[in-house]
């Protein structure tokens, strides 16, 4: 697809941003789709993915007001999905919705599509180099669905996550992502405001996730080199797609919002400066992207992991009219004398990781179609991968060459013996990409 028809598809579909101005209601053969699967009206959720995300999203679908229950859990690794059932039974308020049976947890790389068939909600929140394949699934079997951010690591991903969008579609299931600053109010007000014009034409910003960096999992002893992977998944870019993918995607993503559509290209600079030990597989430590739109717009990206160093999670944009520096609590709008032309006071501003669910859960208990997210989701994540393949490359990289690269990360085989592709010399150490020499697409 042109980058010009996705830019006029997002303006179509551009309501869903907010949180879906398009509504509708599902019509009653829907219902095969949704949670009237049920006998009664509990909305049955099976997670899936049951590290730091996925137990804090099962816990804000618990407490929302619909009457959920919480009935599968899988998980790649048993610790994890015990962690999670301790972690589901804490509160003995929400532990009233938590109904899973030793035989209904269910452990290894199949667990997803053991756990699936049993919800009418899935909460996808693996490592995303794993989310196409389980969204392919979930919309395959009619499912409404929660799925985290990124939802791929390369362009194959991101091209079956199109696909099953299109499917989620046609289905009506309500899919939201988790790039929650589309339920966050500060952004919905600013970003609407944007949209009227309050700030003319959008004509630069730029937009930051520079900070200390994340966990790391050194290789343990035993260890099979997938086990090793699977369990330090943030260093190696089948799982992860690095942090430009992993972590910035939430910034470029705003960038994609307040401009209505995606980069035409790419291009820019990266490395590993600072974390360089073998612990770290192969990504980079630093990103700096000068991604452009269809009408010239240049928005200027960085992120980093450099520990010790000044962080900045942010985003700022230049209009013709005024500019808009931060998105804080207290976001302001200005004119170009300083002039607040709308502020935004965030004093009791919900939690948005909370609102995206109390939405979700409220549209599904009331049979309404009205979130849509995967494809921006599955574009923003284009965005981000297109500028980690302009800095492993060095080169310019155009939209559809991104979208359309054969680039294919994910091991040929799931199994804890198999050999993913990328595998570290006798040192331990991984291949890393370089610029001038990797190639981009
Ligand atoms: N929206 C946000 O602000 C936000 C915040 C944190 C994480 N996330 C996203 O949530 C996702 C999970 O991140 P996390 O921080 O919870 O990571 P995590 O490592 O804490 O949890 C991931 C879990 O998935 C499990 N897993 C791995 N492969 C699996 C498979 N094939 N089948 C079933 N389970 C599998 C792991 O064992 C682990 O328990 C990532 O995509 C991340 O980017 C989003």
């Amino acid at each position: 697809m042109s980058n010009e028809s996705n830019r006029r598809e997002f303006l179509k579909q551009s309501g869903l941003l907010t949180g879906g101005a398009l509504l509708t209601t599902l019509p009653s053969f829907a219902s095969s789709y949704g949670f009237n699967n049920s006998a009664d009206d509990t909305i049955k959720i099976a997670l899936i993915g049951c590290g730091g995300r996925g137990r804090g999203a099962a816990l804000q679908a618990l407490k929302t007001k619909q009457n959920v229950k919480i009935v599968a859990i899988a998980d790649a690794f048993r610790d994890q999905l015990d962690d999670a059932y301790k972690i589901l039974n804490q509160n003995p308020e929400l532990a009233k919705r938590v109904d899973i049976p030793e035989e209904r947890k269910f452990v290894g790389f199949d667990a997803y599509q053991k756990a699936i068939p049993l919800a009418d909600v899935v909460i996808l929140a693996t490592p995303p180099g794993f989310r196409p394949m389980m969204f392919e699934e979930a919309v395959k079997q009619g499912k409404h669905i929660f799925m985290e951010k990124p939802v791929a690591t390369d362009a194959p991903g991101v091209r079956r996550v199109l696909a099953a969008a299109e499917e989620a579609k046609k289905k009506k299931l309500n899919v939201v992502v988790g790039l929650q600053r589309h339920y966050q109010p500060n952004y919905r007000e600013i970003i609407k405001r944007i949209h009227d014009g309050a700030l003319g034409d959008i004509i630069g910003g730029s937009v930051y996730w520079v900070s200390g960096g994340v966990w790391v999992k050194p290789r343990q002893p035993n260890q099979t080199e997938m086990e090793h992977q699977m369990r330090n998944w943030y260093y190696f870019n089948w799982l992860c797609g690095d942090h430009i993918n992993e972590q910035h995607i939430h910034n470029i993503d705003v960038a994609n919002w307040v401009k209505r559509g995606y980069p035409v290209s790419a291009q820019g600079t990266g490395g590993r400066q600072v974390r360089t030990g073998k612990e770290y597989g192969e990504i980079f430590d630093h990103h700096i992207v000068d991604y452009v739109y269809e009408d010239g717009t240049l928005i200027n990206s960085q992120c980093r992991h450099y520990e010790g160093t000044y962080s900045k999670v942010d985003e700022a944009f230049l209009g013709t009219k005024g500019r808009v520096d931060s998105f804080g609590r207290q976001s302001v709008l200005k004119d170009h004398k300083g002039g607040a032309i709308y502020t935004h006071n965030g004093k009791g501003d919900g939690d948005p990781y909370q609102i995206e669910h109390d939405e979700l859960f409220a549209a599904i208990a009331k049979n309404e179609y009205k979130f849509w997210d995967a494809e921006n989701g599955a574009k923003s994540t284009l965005t981000a991968i297109m500028g980690r393949m302009a800095t492993y490359s060095g080169k310019v990289v155009k939209w559809d060459e991104a979208l359309n690269s054969n680039i294919n990360l994910f091991p040929d085989k799931l199994a804890w013996d198999a050999k993913p592709k990328l595998l570290p010399n006798a040192d331990g150490f991984y291949p890393i990409a370089v610029p001038g020499k990797t190639v981009a697409v």
